[in-house]
């Protein structure tokens, strides 16, 4: 059964390729999308073919690429592929899309999520040509229900000279009224207080205003979510959140924080997904997620009663879990908000609510400074993604990873990071298999005592030390001491030789 139940959108449909045929060589186009869910399905691939037949004959075809986060392959991979990308932002994580981003041939602006609505309204990421948004149906009075994410789409939808609305079937239709479309937001002077003190409050309209004279397409399709399968819990992300639960039982006990704990936020990936995990055997009860994406891990603590409500912009679901949310997402409306990302990521919102933020990282060097971003300081990994939103304003500020990488011949803790994206003033908290290091209130000669003994693995500890001894004397004691001869010497070394270890 058709999703558009809406007469005057009916008159707009048309194929995949028909509505790619409306996007042109130099456009700028913002997609739906948000950690592989809730992308358009269709229309990316059609436009890939299209490129790749302009490249056959010899044209140009290169188009700006701005989502929500990162998407999946049927769309940051298949467009990636036809070196169509001159343009990328602002988060990605596909192979394909970092190899292009890491070869030159697309210039990707690495910016914080909160930001990008505000940039594309500003006018710095360009003019925006056409919006390409996945919904779950059109509704009879010409709004659409959003689907498994809401990323930009309402700025996209706001901005675009043409709108391209996929519906698509495979969304389940009892998504209607989990969403929370805020449209108070205003750009200064006009700027006026978020009404939102709660993360369960609901402060805007379930639906997305389209304004009809714009679409001029719509392309029904019936497809799943990337939906990647979570890894299995090991030894080490299960250490990671016992020693990050832990910290969250004695923060109760200093009566820092109430007993149900103050609205969470958990990051990208599998450790993170590990945290959510430990916490379903926690004693805590009643919690809230004030998050970016809503992973199995919290799912199961919802299911379990644990979870009151979950506020984020997007589902981030193995396949199971996936059919599950189809299946039951009536269920789960009472406990879930998915937001547009400029509210889940709202500095304003996430420093009233006192979130407690946990995410990945690359490197952290003994002072606290935190790379999220950079291999060896010049390669992309994905991207800052909301690490920073949530960093910077949260109540206490966490990052989680395993004190080694590459079967140990990188030690995730260095003398200086090789790229910087979080500074020793946000970094509160670091967390590894080995311990916690509770960083507030502690000098920089403090920290890095305390990061080397709880976090570093052994191999990696007294050389470590032995950098700082030795950065100590050369810098005479100042501040923060370092020998700058030395202080990237590890990634050099792992550069040439395949090991920091000497
Ligand atoms: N030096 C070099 N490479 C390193 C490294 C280090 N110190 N630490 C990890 N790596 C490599 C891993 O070996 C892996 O390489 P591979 O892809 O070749 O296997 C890659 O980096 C990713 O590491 P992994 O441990 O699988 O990462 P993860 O899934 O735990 O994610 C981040 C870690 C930092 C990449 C991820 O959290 C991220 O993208 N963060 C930024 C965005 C963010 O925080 N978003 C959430 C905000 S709400």
């Amino acid at each position: 059964m058709s999703r558009i139940f809406n007469e005057a959108f009916k008159s707009k449909v048309m194929s995949a390729e028909d509505a790619a045929a409306l996007i042109n060589n130099g456009d700028n186009v913002g997609f739906s999308g948000f950690t592989g869910a809730g992308y358009p399905k269709a229309v990316p691939g059609a436009l890939a073919t299209r490129i790749k037949a302009a490249h056959a004959r010899g044209d140009e075809f290169r188009i700006g690429v701005y989502t929500g986060a990162s998407t999946a392959p049927e769309l940051d991979g298949a467009l990636a592929e036809t070196d169509g990308v001159a343009f990328r932002s602002p988060y990605q994580s596909d192979p394909i899309m970092r190899k292009k981003i890491n070869s030159g041939v697309t210039e990707y602006s690495d910016i914080h999520l909160s930001h990008s609505a505000i940039l594309m309204r500003q006018g710095f990421l360009g003019h925006l040509d056409v919006a390409v948004i996945e919904v779950t149906a059109i509704k009879g009075d010409g709004t659409a229900i959003p689907s498994s994410s809401v990323g930009n789409n309402n700025v996209y939808l706001e901005k675009a000279e043409k709108i391209i609305l996929e519906v698509n079937s495979w969304q389940s239709l009892e998504l209607e009224g989990m969403h929370d479309i805020y449209y108070g937001t205003r750009l200064p002077p006009d700027r006026m207080p978020i009404p939102l003190t709660k993360p369960a409050d609901r402060i805007g309209q379930t639906t997305l205003q389209i304004d009809f004279d714009r679409v001029v397409a719509v392309v029904e399709c019936d497809a799943s979510d990337r939906n990647t399968p979570f890894k299995p819990l090991d030894d080490d992300s299960r250490a990671i959140a016992g020693h990050f639960i832990d910290f969250l039982g004695a923060e109760v006990a200093a009566g820092r924080m109430p007993k149900n704990l103050l609205p969470l936020q958990s990051g990208v990936g599998n450790i993170a997904n590990a945290v959510l995990a430990g916490l379903l055997e926690s004693p805590f009860e009643n919690m809230y997620a004030f998050t970016e994406v809503i992973q199995d891990g919290m799912v199961d603590l919802i299911d379990a009663g644990k979870i009151v409500t979950a506020s984020a912009t997007a589902f981030s679901l193995s396949p199971e879990a996936a059919h599950k949310m189809n299946n039951e997402a009536a269920s789960y409306r009472k406990s879930i908000i998915l937001r547009q990302q400029e509210m889940s990521n709202h500095p304003e919102a996430i420093r009233r609510l006192g979130v407690v933020g946990c995410n990945g990282l690359i490197e952290a060097d003994i002072y606290g400074n935190v790379n999220s971003t950079h291999i060896m300081g010049s390669k992309m990994q994905n991207g800052i993604g909301g690490s920073g939103d949530f960093t910077r304003n949260a109540y206490i500020s966490c990052f989680v990873t395993p004190s080694t990488a590459k079967n140990g011949d990188i030690s995730c803790f260095v003398p200086m990071v090789s790229h910087h994206d979080h500074t020793e003033h946000d970094v509160q908290v670091l967390i590894t298999e080995r311990g916690l290091a509770d960083l507030r209130g502690l000098s920089p000669k403090q920290r890095a005592k305390v990061i080397i003994e709880k976090c570093a693995h052994p191999d990696y500890q007294p050389m470590l030390t032995d950098y700082y001894d030795r950065a100590l004397k050369t810098a005479n004691g100042l501040q923060t001491p370092h020998d700058l001869r030395e202080a990237l010497s590890w990634h050099v070394r792992f550069l040439e030789t395949g090991s920091m270890k000497v």
